[in-house]
């Protein structure tokens, strides 16, 4: 079946079955690889996008369900203030380590303080607790998210 996926601004088909979750059409019919792919399952934030501003796991969310909702990837979160922000905060304190987790993380991130500006360290721990880092970047994480905010950091 032939879907319309509002994907970082643009009108993009993908002729795929409704149960296909978001993932797979993204990186597979689309190209689009910044979203990883790490549990299937929705516990390791790896897939992260925004829908409607709002991070969700790509990998557990059906296609057929998603109609004109606007998505962002890593690919497109810079066209936003705050997520170039974020994204210039990850660079400068060197975040990533391997780096396969930081497209999930850089997502998380950038909806926090789309919602929160001046977030306190449990609103970061509670909106970063699902995006897992194998790596064990976490302090590099915080750090990056206090530099994004204008808030002091340690790091
Ligand atoms: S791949 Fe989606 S949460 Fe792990
Ligand atoms: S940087 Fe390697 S998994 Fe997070």
């Amino acid at each position: 079946m032939a879907f319309k996926l509002n994907v970082n601004g643009k009108v993009l088909s993908a002729d795929v079955d409704g149960d296909t979750p978001l993932l797979w059409v993204l990186r597979d019919t689309l190209g689009i690889l910044g979203p990883k792919y790490g549990c299937g399952v929705a516990q390791c934030g790896a897939c992260t996008v925004h829908i409607d501003g709002a991070p969700m796991r790509s990998c557990a969310i059906p296609v057929e369900g998603l109609g004109q909702s606007k998505i962002v990837t890593i690919e497109g979160v810079g066209a936003s203030a705050v997520g170039k922000k974020v994204q210039q905060a990850w660079s400068e304190l060197d975040v990533a380590q391997c780096g396969y987790c930081q497209a999930g993380q850089i997502m998380s991130a950038t909806a926090l303080l789309a919602e929160k500006p001046k977030p306190t360290d449990a609103d970061i721990d509670e909106a970063m607790a699902g995006n897992l880092c194998r790596c064990a970047t976490y302090t590099r994480i915080r750090a990056a998210i206090k530099l994004a905010s204008g808030q002091k950091t340690e790091a």
